[in-house]
């Protein structure tokens, strides 16, 4: 249980620093603690000013092999903080994201009972920060076990129904989910094409939070939700499918979003749209050649049925526009692993067709301090991805250089003249084979 300034606990867990005058039995080694039983606490030593990662860590770390019901002095680690690093924010955030329950479907499961966290915290706004951080970490801890699940019991129907349970009963929040059908009467023919092969059904999850009815401006999330990614007929080897069930990441995290920040009755009108099917082979799998016509028109040459989450985006895209009339765009996917080749796993890669909004993207950051690398979409990705004599545009130009560049030229084919983001989260959707929830705290960082 996490508490906030609640009934006392025995122990307590308290930052030191450097300068202060100690009791000569702390173990003066950065990060590390030591408990003194006559103090009825455990000293955390640190010898530097703390910054919000190290804050993050130690308290992650501290709270995964923690057995004893402690309180958390706050205030003893805000003392020794660089100035606005928020590190009060991220002790309540790392405490919510060690303390979850990971999925697990071991038979014989250790006898876990959690002990209880109790937060100081002496501020006026104590309460209502911790509230906040509680919605937001609990809507990331979702988006982690949906990610989590195993992809023969994570398909598009069920990841719809999670979200409908999800999502139900919060004010100004509606769930709409097509199935095929509908999605055949939207004309959403790059995402059927995806799902050709699959014996499952597709589906689209659309949420609509109206938080401000009186502004016009929409903001519309785009998810990939591709519940596992074979590659299809250009059939990933073996390696290369490891950890191809994260590949709905996108979807679970837009849709946590707008959850998220509809519990938090945030003022602004936002909308995710996720585009859920499996990518498999079989006799009905499309072939490499086809052509098939977009949502919004457009006609793609399936180069390589593996770059197969702009497929599904590029028809999320334009769902978005013409049928929830969102005004700005920002679309989160596992897109591609020429992204892990440029920025490893801590940095999700961003690209932005307006520099306005990249900035309002990059301040949220600073607050939510995830970590992004902006990235380039320039005159030559486009003019690859429309190398084809017989269609409007190719899934995948042969040379697969830049290749996360030419994956985003070709999504900004479909945004029609709309303020657009879109984030690769393929190296920092999972860590460890866990998802993380990754951009979820920016996004609702941006928006509350
Ligand atoms: N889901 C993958 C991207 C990916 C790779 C995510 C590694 C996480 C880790 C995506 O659908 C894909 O296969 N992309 C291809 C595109 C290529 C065929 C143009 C890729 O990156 O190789
Ligand atoms: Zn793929
Ligand atoms: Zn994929």
């Amino acid at each position: 249980m996490i508490l906030l300034n609640d009934k006392n606990q025995e122990l307590t867990l308290k930052a030191v620093f450097k300068e202060d005058e100690l009791n000569p039995l702390i173990i003066k080694e950065s990060n590390r603690t030591t408990l003194i039983s006559e103090d009825k606490t455990i000293y955390a030593y640190f010898d530097k000013a703390l910054d919000f990662k190290t804050v993050t860590k130690f308290i992650c770390n501290f709270i995964k092999t923690n057995k004893y019901n402690v309180n958390i002095d706050i205030d003893s680690f805000k003392k020794g903080a660089q100035e606005n690093s928020c590190v009060g924010r991220a002790i309540m955030e790392s405490v919510f994201y060690a303390d979850y329950e990971e999925f697990s479907l071991k038979t014989t499961k250790k006898n876990n009972v959690k002990p209880t966290i109790n937060l100081l915290h002496n501020c006026s706004r104590a309460q209502e920060k911790f509230e906040e951080v509680k919605i937001k970490m609990e809507l990331v801890n979702f988006a982690r076990t949906l990610q989590d699940t195993p992809p023969n019991l994570m398909y598009p129907e069920m990841f719809a129904n999670k979200i409908k349970e999800m999502a139900a009963g919060i004010p100004n929040l509606t769930v709409k989910i097509l199935d095929k059908k509908e999605i055949e009467q939207e004309k959403m023919g790059l995402l059927l094409a995806v799902n050709a092969g699959s014996n499952l059904e597709p589906r689209v999850v659309v949420l609509e939070y109206k938080g401000n009815p009186s502004n016009t401006e929409k903001v519309g999330l785009i998810g990939k939700g591709i519940t596992f990614d074979s590659g299809g007929y250009n059939l990933k080897p073996s390696n290369a499918m490891v950890g191809m069930k994260f590949d709905m990441s996108g979807a679970a995290i837009v849709c946590s979003t707008i959850i998220a920040l509809a519990k938090q009755k945030a003022n602004v009108n936002i909308s995710a749209v996720a585009c859920l099917t499996e990518n498999r082979i079989g006799g009905k799998a499309t072939l490499t050649e086809s052509i098939i016509t977009s949502m919004n028109g457009k006609t793609v040459q399936i180069d390589n049925t593996d770059a197969e989450g702009r497929l599904v985006l590029a028809d999320g895209i334009t769902y978005a526009i013409r049928k929830l009339n969102v005004t700005k765009l920002i679309e989160a996917s596992t897109l591609t692993g020429a992204i892990l080749v440029a920025l490893g796993k801590t940095m999700t890669g961003v690209f932005a067709n307006n520099d306005e909004w990249y900035q309002e993207f990059a301040n949220a950051t600073e607050h939510s301090h995830e970590e992004i690398w902006r990235m380039p979409i320039k005159a030559e990705h486009f003019e690859a991805m429309r190398k084809t004599p017989i269609a409007d545009l190719t899934n995948a130009e042969p040379s697969r250089f830049a290749g996360s560049s030419t994956a985003a030229a070709f999504l900004c084919e479909f945004v029609e003249d709309k303020p657009y983001i879109h984030l690769d989260i393929a190296g920092t959707a999972d860590d460890n084979n866990r998802g993380t929830g990754v951009m979820l705290k920016t996004l609702f960082e941006m928006f509350k």
